[in-house]
């Protein structure tokens, strides 16, 4: 007899909750010294897993979609809403934090020694997904020049070493802003207009600085300020200092891929901009939920082993602290708030583009 569809299945013969209920095997039981903070500690990171797990699921099925190079546009609605979703999951994970920092340092003790060498290091997921997300091995920070893919079986490590080299979602989303169309329309030209705009903008804001009442020290200190945030605009702009810059790894996106992500966050409002707009905004909030994670686990970890060393071997805080300070992945698209201009200074697009960005029925006048 074959299984129907829709035969009736038990709660807990669905959630397998006899193999989940039955996971937390104390050590310090094992060893006869029960801890009673040990079941909160292994609960904890059990969900973190879970969750971790989750994550995964979303994040490859929208590398999936982004795989495709003929990829159907409709296809970033599902994509944000997916990445959405990562967002509020980790805003669960930083606050899940708040609970395992109920374990004080001395409940800690009764058993901490118990889970030797055990470690974060050894999170096959947490390491996943920093890889698809686009944590490359040479921005990582390591202790001890020891391999993250390490502590792993063979099987894991080859895994996490094709992850490598194949492309992450941040390379995937590069090559989609490079695709981009609209740079030049016609007779409008965004980058030509747009340096144009920035240099009206430095302009005006020169002639306020030099006409205010403050004493001519800060003034001076101040012009030398809006000089070096001009340069910024060289740096970002300049075909070739892009490319010097790509090289010796301050930016992670290309020229071309920088100027689609530009004139999306300029021109967020236009209907077919919309949805690309939400699809950065929310790599970047991914960004920085990951880095909030790190400094909360880091200061966790400083009120719970203070300056000793992980079970992992690791320095412990200032192995963590220097991850949560360089271990970010979208910051070309979060430094994009810098290359922001006022409204009034916006290129105005002529109204044949001005058409092409917008819905069916737009009315452009
Ligand atoms: C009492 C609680 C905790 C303490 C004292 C602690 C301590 C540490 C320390 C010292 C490290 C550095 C590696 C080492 O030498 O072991 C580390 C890494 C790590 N921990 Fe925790 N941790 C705690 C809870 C958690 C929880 C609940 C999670 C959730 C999954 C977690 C996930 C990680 C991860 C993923 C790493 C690797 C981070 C990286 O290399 O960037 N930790 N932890």
């Amino acid at each position: 007899m074959s299984k129907s569809e829709f035969a009736s299945v038990h709660y807990s013969k669905y959630l397998q909750l006899d193999k989940i209920l039955n996971a937390q095997d104390l050590r310090s039981v094992e060893v006869g010294k029960p801890a009673h903070d040990e079941m909160l500690f292994i609960i904890v990171h059990q969900a973190y897993e879970l969750w971790f797990k989750q994550l995964g699921h979303e994040l490859e099925s929208v590398m999936d979609m982004y795989r495709d190079l003929d990829m159907d546009e409709k296809e970033v609605f599902v994509a944000v809403n997916r990445l959405k979703r990562c967002v509020e999951i980790m805003k669960l994970l930083v606050d899940q934090v708040r609970i395992i920092e109920t374990l004080t340092p001395l409940d800690f003790l009764d058993f901490r020694n118990y889970l030797l060498p055990a470690s974060g290091f050894q999170s096959f997921q947490f390491r996943k997904f920093e890889v698809m997300l686009g944590l490359k091995v040479a921005k990582r920070t390591t202790y001890a020049n020891k391999d993250y893919r390490g502590p792993f079986t063979k099987e894991q490590y080859e895994e996490l070493t094709n992850l490598e080299n194949s492309d992450s979602l941040l390379q995937q989303v590069e090559q989609w802003l490079e695709r981009i169309p609209f740079l030049e329309f016609k007779e409008f030209d965004f980058l030509s207009d747009y340096k144009k705009s920035i240099d009206h903008m430095y302009e005006e804001e020169e002639k306020a600085i030099k006409s205010t009442n403050i004493d001519e020290k800060h003034k001076k200190f101040r012009l030398e300020m809006l000089k070096a945030n001009q340069s910024y605009f060289d740096h970002v702009l300049d075909e070739s200092k892009h490319n010097e810059a790509v090289e010796n790894g301050k930016s992670k996106i290309s020229y071309k891929a920088t100027l689609g992500a530009l004139l999306i966050n300029l021109y967020r409002e236009e209907p077919i901009l919309q949805l690309p707009y939400q699809l950065l905004a929310t790599l970047v909030e991914i960004d920085e939920l990951l880095t909030s994670w790190r400094q909360r686990h880091v200061q966790m970890v400083m009120k719970t082993i203070g300056m000793k060393m992980g079970t992992g071997g690791s320095s412990g805080h200032s192995y963590l602290k220097k991850t949560a300070d360089s271990h970010g992945i979208f910051s070309d698209l979060s430094n994009m708030a810098t290359l922001m201009i006022p409204r009034s200074e916006l290129p105005k697009l002529p109204d044949d583009l001005k058409k092409e960005l917008g819905f069916y029925f737009t009315n452009i006048n």
